[in-house]
């Protein structure tokens, strides 16, 4: 038996009488997880499954506290007690393995070791047969299981009716592959009594990530791993070798898993030292204009008959990383306290991307196009305050990025540039690896390295899963990995709907910083008759504060900003915390969240709400005492709401003081932010 520092979680690990591993789950008198078994099918060797003993079984504890370089809040606390149970089969192959169990007060994981057996010294998995055993048919909001791409809508079901066969978007997704009905982790549940709990994994390292298939019946979720069409093993080990975290957080309330850290506090260390190369920010981009269809990534180049490129002058007139465009941003950032420019479709390949089937050697990551003068924006963005933010998407060809990545980073660190966006859009090549697979894993993992040598952070679109990396590797600075922003300018399902977000705060988020480009303020998109943004536009001023990244896009046009009073906040918010207070909120209904900037000690509050209108009370109980702050307030006008007034934005001042408590109003899909600047 395991039980938290504070007694709240107990594990209880045994052997059933077949000779299985089992544990079951408590928190306080509530059962979370009945009798489950573990295991592994291997290929070319016997499952490891029942007829073991266990050797020996040891505890420990460990109460400390680290220092995130940059995040939601500075210090964490990792405070846990710890079971390593040694087990052996009876009979042969005889094989030894031992599992591990953490227990916080936020919830509890556990992994696996695998060890070297004489001769035998790596193992093929065709499965890893870890079962949760629910104790009731919880509510879960979940997206499929998808093995290539986590850009679904989250749907909210009983367990007993998840279908993640129903949801198969062909329409809006370059690649995607749902062989099961399974679902993505982090999934989020609520059990009858109102308890919460997320299942994930934390330290995601050579090893295929973990969708859940889920068992309708029994009201179970078996861990499936991602496999690869190129072999008939999902997981290829050197021995011996730990497992990805299994874990599930617990809470009392929806909030409280927000304010859980236990995803970071289950991987190692800083391994990179000092990153203050790294710096969080704001930023802009030549981005959402090709996004809503008014400038294209290409430059439009033909090639001749030797296939030889030949620069056919920005034919379709609508080349959008131009060094003009690109100073005229750098401009608009310079004036608005935001120090960072991306630039997409600066770069060779962009004729030949989405869409086409041989896309290895393509993307030349160090060639500029001819109306592009990368040397000159940097120059200037320097001038300015402003670093620009490399691209690099890859086209899912991984092998052709990792050919590039020591030359494109040379270019990189001569330039004075700290940070990527990457992209994976389409199908891996080679065929048959899918995004989510070991092999990509490991590719992940590779850039991150490869990077933090040239003092280089990632921002990975179309990224394997945020498992807390980034406390080992902070140069994993934020990543997609969910429907973006982007989703509003052309998906053919008419965008995210307003629940999309109080959602995805709930789960998505629990994994990691999210590059969800906010900002919006042209809420209509007026190049986009079929589409437009489903939140208010006091609402996308409030995810700068409910979204969690250290990088945050100012994602719309400056034309867009200019003389409108919501710029103000996206000039004055933070990025960068000292600490983080989720105020209230439901899973997929709303949710407001304080956080503190570190550097000023100021705090800003962000409120959001689904299609439905709401009051909220914010108790300012977490201001210091005996100061007085002005708040600065953003919220929907009268008559606001997210489909026929969305634009509608009322600010007003006044004192706020600790002993406060203020009641507002959010419109239907819509939001409201606070800035309450400290005056003495
Ligand atoms: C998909 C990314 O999510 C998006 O932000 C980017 O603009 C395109 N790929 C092109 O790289
Ligand atoms: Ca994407």
């Amino acid at each position: 038996m395991l039980n938290s520092p504070s007694n709240i979680n107990t594990v209880h690990f045994f052997l059933n009488s077949a000779g299985e591993a089992c544990y079951t789950l408590h928190h306080k008198d509530e059962s979370i997880i009945d009798t489950s078994t573990l295991g592994f099918d291997f290929e070319g060797a016997p499952a490891i499954k029942s007829g073991l003993s266990i050797l020996k079984n040891s505890t420990s504890e460990l109460n400390e506290t680290w220092e995130m370089p940059w995040g939601e809040q500075r210090f964490v606390e990792n405070n846990y007690k710890e079971m390593v149970i040694e087990l052996a089969e009876n009979e042969a192959p005889n094989r030894h393995f031992n599992v591990y169990f953490k227990a916080y007060d936020d919830g509890v994981a556990f992994r696996y070791e695998l060890l070297a057996q004489p001769g035998v010294d790596s193992v093929m998995i065709t499965n890893e047969n870890t079962l949760f055993s629910l104790t009731g048919d919880h509510t879960a909001w979940w997206i499929p299981g998808d093995w290539d791409i986590y850009e679904h809508l989250f749907n909210t079901s009983k367990v007993s009716e998840i279908d993640a066969l129903s949801v198969i978007d062909k329409n809006n997704l370059a690649q995607t592959n749902i062989p099961q009905n399974a679902v993505n982790t982090p999934v989020t549940m609520r059990m009858e009594s109102g308890t919460h709990i997320s299942f994930h994994e934390a330290d995601l390292t050579n090893y295929s990530g973990m969708t859940l298939k889920v068992d309708r019946e029994n009201l179970s979720l078996t861990s499936s791993l991602v496999g690869s069409e190129r072999h008939n093993y999902k997981v290829k080990r050197e021995l011996p070798f730990k497992t990805p975290w299994r874990t599930i957080q617990i809470a009392d309330k929806a909030t409280a898993l927000i304010e859980s850290r236990l995803i970071e506090n289950l991987n190692e260390p800083n391994k990179l030292g000092d990153i203050r190369w790294f710096k969080p920010k704001k930023y802009v981009g030549i981005w959402w204009e090709m996004h809503i269809d008014v400038a294209k990534w290409d430059y439009g180049m033909t090639s001749d008959s030797a296939g030889h490129w030949i620069d056919s002058g920005n034919a379709h007139g609508k080349h959008g990383a131009t060094t003009e465009n690109a100073k005229r941003y750098i401009d608009f950032a310079a004036k608005n306290n935001i120090t960072g420019l991306l630039v997409e479709g600066w770069n060779t390949g962009w004729e030949h991307w989405i869409g086409f089937e041989d896309r290895e050697g393509v993307f030349n990551f160090i060639t500029p196009y001819p109306d592009y003068d990368l040397e000159e924006v940097v120059a200037y963005g320097k001038a300015n305050g402003v670093e620009i933010i490399m691209h690099h998407e890859t086209s899912a060809a991984p092998r052709t990025y990792e050919q590039q990545l020591d030359t494109s980073y040379q270019l990189m660190q001569r330039l004075g540039i700290h940070s990527v966006k990457t992209g994976y859009v389409g199908k891996i090549i080679p065929k048959g690896e899918y995004h989510h697979g070991q092999w990509m894993v490991n590719h992940y993992r590779k850039v991150l390295e490869t990077a933090a040598k040239y003092d280089i952070a990632i921002n990975a679109h179309e990224p394997i899963k945020a498992t807390g990396l980034r406390r080992s590797y902070p140069n994993a600075i934020a990543r997609e990995g969910l429907r973006g922003q982007e989703f509003n300018a052309w998906a053919a399902d008419g965008g995210n709907p307003p629940e999309h977000l109080p959602i995805v705060a709930f789960t998505r988020m629990l994994a990691g910083p999210i590059d969800f480009t906010p900002g919006v303020f042209d809420i209509t998109l007026p190049t986009k008759p079929n589409n437009q943004i489903n939140t208010t536009l006091a609402q996308q001023l409030a995810l700068y504060v409910v979204i969690y990244s250290p990088i945050q896009m100012a994602c719309d046009l400056p034309q867009n900003y200019e003389g409108q009073p919501g710029l103000e906040f996206i000039k004055d918010v933070g990025v960068d915390w000292e600490q983080t207070k989720v105020l209230n909120g439901e899973v997929g209904d709303f949710v407001t969240i304080a956080r503190q900037e570190k550097a000023t000690n100021n705090w800003f509050v962000g409120s959001i709400t689904d299609e439905n209108e709401r009051d909220i009370e914010i108790n300012f109980d977490f201001l210091d005492a005996n100061k007085t702050y002005l708040a600065k307030v953003y919220q929907d006008g009268d008559n606001a709401h997210y489909q026929s007034n969305p634009t509608a934005l009322k600010v007003s001042e006044f004192e706020v003081h600790q002993n406060d408590i203020k009641s507002f109003h959010l419109a239907a899909g819509g939001g409201l932010a606070i800035s309450l600047v400290l005056v003495d």
